[in-house]
């Protein structure tokens, strides 16, 4: 979704800026824009295509201040009119990300003032505000202050004034913002990874704040405009971990990466005896021990690994488990049980169903919360008691891979702890999840050797335009997550049903032109699949089988078998997902998609 970018130096920073918004591409646009200070007048570029359009048009611009930003449309369609940037009589320009809701009302009234819009976006709003105190002689940051006092809604924004060559302002509310401090030269972002060929050193604004940055000084106020001191950290963050390397797209690099991320997300549980509640933060074991069920809320992909950790939840740990779609959540009246854990899972912690979903979960009464996310000092972090930090890394890709799979080792721990905890689980039991879970990076590597394989199987779906998924009990979900894989990023329409429900529909759908795709593990239902993909094939059905070594099916007429390398047993979902990421990978290959960036998709949905 949008992205920003800010710069105050003492060199030009229309490079710093155009390589911030190119890191931040990922994040999913369709337009982008910069404006930048000079002899004080605002000089601004803007463009509907990619980056590079907009570094071609701002070769001759250059400023020792300036903001920039990418835009995912949301009032107002795609257009150069509607691109970032937004100004107020050329004295004023403005970066947002967010939506204000009472827009409206507020373009009216400072229409009635006789400010003259010239977009069709809530922002524009922020610009013409900020204005109308500014001339009546406020400081920028309290022009924007009083500004912001009037706005309904979510933001973050990045603010600057022609008159005022060496100072940016900047706020947060709902919408990530963070500060770079750089050695005489400050910086702002909506993500770190814009800010890394800069600075490490990081500031992170807490919702309401507000900042005012110059080349060597930045200060903070909190939403009452109290002067407030917010620690810097460092960042861990390093260029490599963003930097495309030898592969053609994140994407792939990203599913390659995965034995590396779950080394890393399971290195303190592989590296020691046994499972403490400690991993999900110091209160867990008192919180774990009030607790008689589960919600989880999530969205997208975190809603599928939601979706495999309630067989895990139920089965292992006998816990009474329910996953909900953040976005239903949040607006539907619902009975709320104090003693739930309300596990929230998000790869980027900020999405805005999500993060409001958890705040209703509070709002009616639940008190036990925990975050398993991948981005620390993320608000779905900052705002649960309990948290669990996959250490997945960045993830660039659109489409959600490696986050998925450490997820899922995540809720795996959180199932064996909690079995633990209610006495589900023998010493040996969990010695022997241990040993799985120190095996499990290996065996995704191994998984990743059919890669060769499965692009050949890509092929014959470069023609179709619709998939099938298939999958029984703990590998439904996963079917589900292939076919959201496929369906993100090749744009072939794919379902994905539990297998038992196929003749209750979608068999109808069944005939040459419709692969079917079936996630066949060896595990208890798997004579019961077997039935399924009979009457597949009894309807012309080309089916497409990732099964496990030993499950005894064989390639036929109309019948492609892909032998997985071993049955993982209870991870087996987390091995099964692989293939499933690789045939979407290799399909959207053939179809010549914009893998990392699909068509109207953005990586993090910081807006409803
Ligand atoms: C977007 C992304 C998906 C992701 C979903 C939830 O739709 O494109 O890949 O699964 O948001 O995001 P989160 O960051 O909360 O996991």
């Amino acid at each position: 979704m949008c992205g920003i970018v800010g710069a105050v130096a003492k060199r030009n920073v229309v490079p710093i800026l155009l390589q911030g918004l190119q890191r931040l591409e990922y994040r999913g646009y369709d337009s982008a824009g910069l404006v930048v200070v000079n002899q004080a007048k605002l000089e601004r570029a803007r463009s509907t295509g990619r980056v590079v359009e907009l570094t071609q048009r701002s070769a001759a611009i250059t400023g020792h201040l300036g903001i920039a930003h990418t835009r995912w449309a949301t009032h107002g369609v795609p257009s150069e009119r509607n691109a970032h940037p937004h100004m107020s009589d050329e004295l004023i320009a403005v970066v947002h990300n967010g939506i204000i809701e009472n827009y409206e009302e507020l373009r009216t009234d400072l229409t009635a003032q006789g400010y003259v819009f010239t977009s069709d976006t809530d922002t524009e709003v922020i610009a013409h505000l900020v204005h109308s105190f500014y001339k009546k002689g406020a400081s920028l940051l309290h022009a924007t202050q009083s500004s912001l006092a009037k706005l309904i809604g979510a933001y973050a924004i990045g603010v600057v004034a022609a008159n005022n060559p060496e100072q940016l302002i900047c706020a947060r509310k709902g919408s990530p913002l963070l500060l770079g401090i750089g050695e005489n030269e400050n910086f702002i972002a909506s993500d770190m990874s814009a800010l890394l060929a800069v600075t490490k050193n990081v500031v992170y604004l807490e919702e309401g704040d507000v900042a005012e940055i110059g080349i060597d000084t930045y200060r903070v106020f909190d939403a009452q405009g109290k002067a407030v001191q917010r620690q810097m950290h460092v960042s861990e963050l390093t260029n490599d971990s963003v930097e495309l390397g030898e592969y053609r797209h994140y994407m792939l690099k990203e599913i390659y990466e995965q034995p590396q991320a779950l080394a890393n997300t399971l290195e303190a549980v592989c590296n020691s005896q046994s499972l403490v509640p400690g991993i999900f933060g110091a209160e867990a074991a008192a919180s774990f021990s009030q607790i008689d069920s589960i919600l989880i809320l999530a969205c997208g992909t975190s809603h599928n690994s939601g979706l495999v950790a309630r067989n895990w939840l139920e089965e292992i740990a006998g816990i009474p488990c329910n996953v909900e779609i953040a976005s239903e959540y949040r607006y539907r009246v619902s009975v709320a049980n104090p003693k739930t854990l309300v596990v929230t899972i998000s790869q980027s912690g900020e999405t805005a169903d999500t993060l409001a979903a958890l705040n209703h979960a509070k709002a009616n009464g639940h008190q036990h919360t925990l975050a398993i996310c991948n981005v620390p000092e993320s608000a779905i972090i900052r705002q649960s008691k309990l948290r669990f930090l996959t250490r997945a890394g960045p993830e660039i890709g659109v489409a959600s891979t490696k986050a998925f799979t450490t997820q899922l080792a995540g809720l795996f721990l959180l199932t064996l702890v909690l079995a633990k905890l209610r006495g589900k689980l023998t010493s040996k039991q969990e010695q022997q999840h241990l040993h799985d879970l120190r095996h499990l990076p290996s065996a995704v590597q191994a998984v990743l050797n059919l890669d060769t394989s499965i692009s050949k199987l890509a092929e014959k779906f470069a023609n179709k335009h619709h998939a099938l998924f298939l999958g029984r009990g703990l590998h439904y979900p996963i079917a589900l997550e292939g076919a959201l894989k496929l369906k993100e990023i090749s744009y072939i329409h794919a379902e994905a049903y539990p297998a038992g429900e196929l003749k209750h529909g979608p068999l109808a759908l069944v005939d040459k032109d419709m692969p079917v795709i079936a996630v066949a593990p060896n595990d208890t239902l798997l004579e019961k699949l077997k039935s399924n993909l009979q009457e597949v094939r009894a309807r012309g059905g080309e089916l497409f089988v990732f099964a496990d070594a030993n499950t005894r099916m064989q390639s036929s007429d109309g019948v492609s078998v892909m032998q997985m390398p071993e049955h993982a047993g209870f991870l087996s979902p987390i091995l099964h997902t692989i293939p499933l990421q690789l045939l979407a990978y290799y399909v959207a290959l053939q179809k010549g998609t914009d893998v990392d960036k699909p068509r109207n998709l953005a990586k993090s949905v910081t807006v409803e």
